[in-house]
């Protein structure tokens, strides 16, 4: 058995290959000039574990490449951050349902599937047969001890949150989002028992951070003490990080199922559990 590290996972793969005891293939990446990618596996017989997170359309294409490049051995895919799962539905007449399209591709080359906290439970239904591992414990846990109470964005997140401040041993809460368009949100202003306490905004994913920015706004000015956030899949898509700190976000913490600075977690150790378990 040996992991195969895309190009998007390359720590986590090897944290995963070391908890198991098994080598990581040799893997060469490349781009050609027209910006078509190349891919080249080798010394994998039997079984591959293949690792790669889909944060992008090269993430996607690639780990079709490295299936490929593996076909003859049993394919287990952890797919840490799926990426495509917020189009779950057609949300207006003719669209894609891009979970759906991507759980087909990757099915129709792996055995098993293993991914962290899917977007949603409509975007895990299109897998025949996933493993949707649980971060929310890790993050709680990085939290025990510290006086702080949670706060989900959203009710989407709220049982999510409920998981994470049991581990913490801390109190929780939610407020209430309206997504006005891809970048856009509105946090609808509500009593909130945050008055001089250190907050930490819980969520799945920051993509462009535009929740994490509203929702700081009502807390500050419900006279939280300092606000924090920590997210399973940090996207942090173009100038994030930077509109969190500018909205006065003293720490943003993240698990590295997409390996950023701020990836403080990690889930290597249950994703290594989970393929302990059923090997
Ligand atoms: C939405 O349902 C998710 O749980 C996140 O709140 C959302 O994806 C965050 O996106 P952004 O950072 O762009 O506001």
């Amino acid at each position: 058995m040996k992991v195969v590290a895309g190009q998007s996972s390359p720590l986590l793969a090897k944290r995963i290959a070391e908890k198991l005891g098994c080598e990581l293939a040799k893997t060469t990446y490349k781009v050609f000039p027209d910006g078509e990618l190349y891919v080249r596996v080798e010394g994998v017989k039997d079984e591959a574990i293949v690792v790669q997170s889909i944060n992008s359309n090269k993430d996607l294409v690639q780990l079709m490449l490295i299936f490929d490049a593996v076909a003859n051995a049993d394919i287990i895919a952890v797919i840490p951050y799926m990426g495509y799962a917020r189009q779950d539905r057609a949300f207006n007449d003719g669209e894609a349902v891009s979970i759906r399209a991507v759980a087909k591709l990757i099915e129709s080359y792996a055995d098993r599937v293993i991914t962290v906290n899917i977007h949603s439970e409509k975007a895990k239904s299109y897998f025949k047969k996933l493993v949707d591992v649980d971060a929310m414990p890790l993050i709680g846990g990085y939290y025990k001890g510290r006086n702080v109470v949670m706060i989900s964005p959203d009710l989407g997140s709220l049982n999510r949150v409920k998981v994470a401040s049991s581990y913490a041993g801390c109190e929780f809460d939610y407020l209430e989002k309206v997504r006005l368009d891809a970048e856009n949100v509105e946090i609808k202003p509500k009593s909130l028992d945050v008055g001089g306490k250190d907050v930490v905004i819980v969520d799945d994913i920051i993509s462009t951070g535009g929740t994490i920015v509203e929702a700081t706004k009502v807390l500050k000015d419900l006279g939280a003490k300092s606000v924090e956030c920590a997210c399973v899949h940090a996207v942090l898509a173009g100038d994030a990080l930077n509109k969190l700190f500018n909205a006065g976000v003293k720490r943003v913490i993240a698990t590295d199922t997409i390996e950023k600075s701020i990836s403080a977690i990690s889930v290597a150790d249950e994703i290594a559990k989970v393929l302990l378990q059923d090997s």
